[in-house]
């Protein structure tokens, strides 16, 4: 992906404030939308499954209308579907630009596995449709027995290919969920990922505990969206008592319930695995909202039990989306802490790149040791603690990281609680290089 690398420029640091939140938003719509769709079609499946079996029109009545639910229309697909997977790719490769990770090729086959199986998704529910054709033209009412029979033909070979789109369209589709939540796993843990292999990062322990969640966050969704489909369909119709709605309530309300009661143990196992310095009292807030949020779900799921209404399963339908896209945004700012460093490198970058172009930076020569004296020593000693640490103390994990250096000096992030944080001392690009430089070689000198 190297070539993605090399195609984006550097950015100043409000631009890649502004790439996080773009990511977040893009995410809040993609996500469940996908996630909808995997739910939705393995239902759908299951209920064909069961429709041949059992022979009832009303399993496969479902099972269309299950599809027409989750695929909403053509264009959706490809609008929720594959735009968003394209955008995030191009933010990621600015975000990660030059950083020793990549997450660029899971999310590139990602988008390779989506497109496939949203084609073969997409027929399959056509030909849900096509299917219900066939079967209004029942062979039994024409005379004919050549076309009667030339009917049931085509009529099965579609079915086969139905079969056939929807089975392998599920696969692909899983298939792209898990390389997608492999590529946005590896970011999370940008200071700790240290797996190189294909293999082993898809199937890191860390990666798999989110896959288990998104599933089960994408079967809870699809049984709220279901109800709250059928409810607001039922409002005018008197068929609310029928043995049909009745299967669909409680089968839906099942689906959504056996899967929801997991997701709070996930969520926990994927806590307890991100490293305590990349979880700030953010990212403990948006999880107690989706917290909160899924257990206001448990409640109107237990309400439908007393009474179905659409409110509440409008309700349900609502709290259970904004739970998944506050998860959402607790794993994005995780990952903001996480890449932190990389932001201030990139944008260091960015100062310099832009001074270049102005011309600065290449004039006279700066004395690091001088601004050392000017700008810094108010606050600190090389070998005491001032206001902020002695630098020999803090200068050991930047041996060699002279770029973290600068990019620390010329936008300091929050590093020690036992500090408070340290104002910018506002350094031209050439400046903090020279400061760094100087820091760094004292440091050696001192060593010796
Ligand atoms: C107004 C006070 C102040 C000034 C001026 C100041 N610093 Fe700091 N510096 C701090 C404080 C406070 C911390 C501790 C911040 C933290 O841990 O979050 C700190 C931390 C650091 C660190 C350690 C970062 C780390 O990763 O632990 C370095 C390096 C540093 N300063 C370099 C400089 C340099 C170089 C200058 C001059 C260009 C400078 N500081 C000017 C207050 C200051």
């Amino acid at each position: 992906m190297d070539f993605l690398n090399n195609s984006v420029l550097p950015q100043s640091a409000e631009h890649i404030q502004l790439l996080h939140y773009l990511l977040i938003l893009i995410q809040f719509l993609f996500i469940p939308f996908i996630s909808l769709l995997f739910g939705g079609s393995i239902l759908s499946l299951l209920m064909k499954r069961r429709a041949k079996k059992f022979g009832e029109e009303k399993y496969f009545n479902f099972a269309k209308d299950i599809m027409e639910f989750v695929t909403i229309s053509k264009s959706v697909g490809v609008i929720i579907g594959i735009v968003p997977l394209i955008t995030m790719i191009l933010i990621y490769a600015q975000l990660l630009q030059n950083s020793q990770i990549s997450n660029l090729n899971f999310l590139v086959l990602s988008l390779a596995s989506i497109v496939i199986s949203l084609i073969l998704i997409y027929s399959f529910r056509y030909s849900l449709s096509f299917k219900r054709i066939f079967k209004a033209i029942s062979p039994t009412e024409i005379n004919d027995k050549d076309i009667s029979s030339e009917i049931k033909k085509i009529s099965e070979e579609s079915d086969h290919i139905s079969n056939t789109a929807g089975k392998y369209g599920v696969i692909f589709l899983f298939l792209g969920i898990w390389l997608f939540i492999t590529g946005i796993t590896i970011p999370i843990y940008y200071n700790q990922w240290d797996i190189s292999s294909f293999i082993e990062s898809i199937f890191a322990l860390k990666v798999l505990t989110r896959l288990v969640l998104y599933i089960l966050f994408s079967f809870t969704l699809t049984g709220g969206l279901i109800l709250f489909r059928y409810f607001n369909l039922e409002k005018n119709s008197a068929t609310s008592e029928n043995d049909y709605y009745k299967f669909v309530k409680s089968y839906s309300k099942n689906v959504s319930i056996r899967s929801g009661i997991f997701i709070p143990l996930f969520m926990l196992f994927n806590l307890l695995s991100i490293p305590a310095v990349d979880l700030s009292g953010t990212v403990f807030t948006y999880l107690v909202f989706s917290l909160l949020l899924l257990f206001l779900g448990y409640h109107f799921l237990y309400m439908l039990n007393k009474s179905y209404s659409a409110i509440f399963t409008s309700l349900l339908f609502l709290v259970l989306v904004f739970s998944l896209g506050f998860f959402i945004v607790s794993e994005q700012t995780i990952m903001k802490n996480s890449t932190k460093v990389q932001s201030a490198i990139l944008s260091a970058d960015f100062e310099k790149y832009l001074a270049g172009l102005k011309g600065e930076g290449t004039g006279t020569e700066v004395n690091g040791a001088e601004i050392y004296k000017v700008r810094c020593e108010s606050c600190h000693r090389f070998d005491q603690k001032l206001i902020g640490p002695a630098h020999k103390d803090v200068l050991p994990k930047y041996v060699g990281k002279e770029a973290q250096l600068v990019a620390f000096i010329r936008n300091p992030v929050k590093v020690n609680p036992e500090f408070p944080p340290m104002p910018n001392p506002g350094l031209k690009p050439n400046e903090a290089e020279a400061v760094a430089k100087y820091l760094l070689e004292r440091f050696a000198e001192e060593q010796k």
